[in-house]
């Protein structure tokens, strides 16, 4: 495996990778890797044949208030754990390699921005995606791969993606969790034992209101209600929201007549958790 730290030496791997004929996949991570991650990883592996994974703590994604600072980077063992997977090349820059001054120019994507996370993070998804598109035009990639646990992120890429004509494919993979169903995070490593242990609210809400979708509820008023029900037993410190979304458009939908994506977010202590399913209606559990 090798390690890029600059951009000349990124783009002299990439450029014998592609010259030889292979597919490259890259899957873009912020590191302290975990089987989300490496879940990525895998489908990229299965479908490209030069992986390579970026390392990068994002600062114009992170608001002045956000864990910019604390945010883990574990970066020996996240090293360790690409090479024993077998990808290609990790892309570890520093921040001065991919900001080398001041940025004039962000990409916003409308709507898809403003909704859901959007108004708690501010400027957060301009931040992800304005270093998603410096990552598409730095590795250029055939196909990259995203969680569909940061389904917003994931709809506001492949929007920016058929918007400005990126050349790439974008692939949505699947929320990866624990036993007791807690969507894995590198930010739950912040929860206390007892934080820990409430978290669980999340896909205990989304699971319930997932059943009662696939018994026949098609309101999605009564359904945000059972939601925040359970969501407010585990005592959160606050929840930014909990709702029902169109998984393209992520506009809230009153009555389920197709796919609908329920969506939270919600703070214990200083950790703020999110998660998701997407439900479709034609499918009886
Ligand atoms: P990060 O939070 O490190 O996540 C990297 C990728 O892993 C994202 O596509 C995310 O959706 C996926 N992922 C995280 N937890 C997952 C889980 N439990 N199951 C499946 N996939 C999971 O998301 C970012 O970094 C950044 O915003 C980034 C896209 C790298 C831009 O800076």
């Amino acid at each position: 495996m090798e390690v890029a730290r600059d951009i000349a030496s990124l783009q002299k791997a990439v450029g014998e990778a592609r010259a030889g004929g292979l597919r490259v996949g890259l899957v873009p991570t912020m590191g302290a890797l975990h089987a989300g991650h490496l879940s990525l990883v895998s489908e990229a592996l299965r479908a490209t044949e030069y992986v390579v994974v970026s390392i990068f703590v994002n600062p114009t994604q992170f608001g002045p208030s956000e864990d910019f600072d604390a945010y883990p980077r574990p970066e020996e063992s996240d090293l360790a754990a690409c090479n024993d997977v077998g990808v290609d090349l990790v892309f570890a820059p520093s921040v001065d390699q991919v900001y080398p001054g001041a940025i004039a120019t962000t990409i916003h994507v409308a709507g898809l921005s403003d909704t859901l996370c959007g108004p708690h993070r501010p400027g957060h998804f301009d931040g992800v995606a304005t270093v998603v598109a410096k990552l598409f035009n730095l590795v250029r990639p055939d196909v990259a791969f995203f969680g569909r646990k940061d389904a917003q992120q994931l709809a506001i890429i492949r929007r920016m993606g058929a918007d400005l004509n990126f050349p790439v494919a974008v692939e949505g993979c699947p929320t990866v969790r624990e036993a007791d169903g807690l969507a894995l995070s590198s930010r739950n490593a912040y929860l206390s034992t007892d934080e820990r242990a409430r978290a669980i609210a999340l896909h205990d809400a989304l699971a319930a209101a997932r059943d009662r979708i696939r018994a026949g509820t098609r309101n999605a008023a009564p359904l945000v209600r059972e939601m925040a029900s359970i969501v407010q037993k585990s005592r959160p410190t606050a929840v930014d929201y909990i709702s029902a979304v169109d998984p393209d458009s992520l506009r809230p939908i009153d009555t389920i007549e197709g796919p609908v994506l329920l969506a939270l977010a919600v703070r214990y202590g200083k950790t703020r958790l999110i998660d998701n399913v997407l439900v479709d209606p034609t499918e009886r559990g």
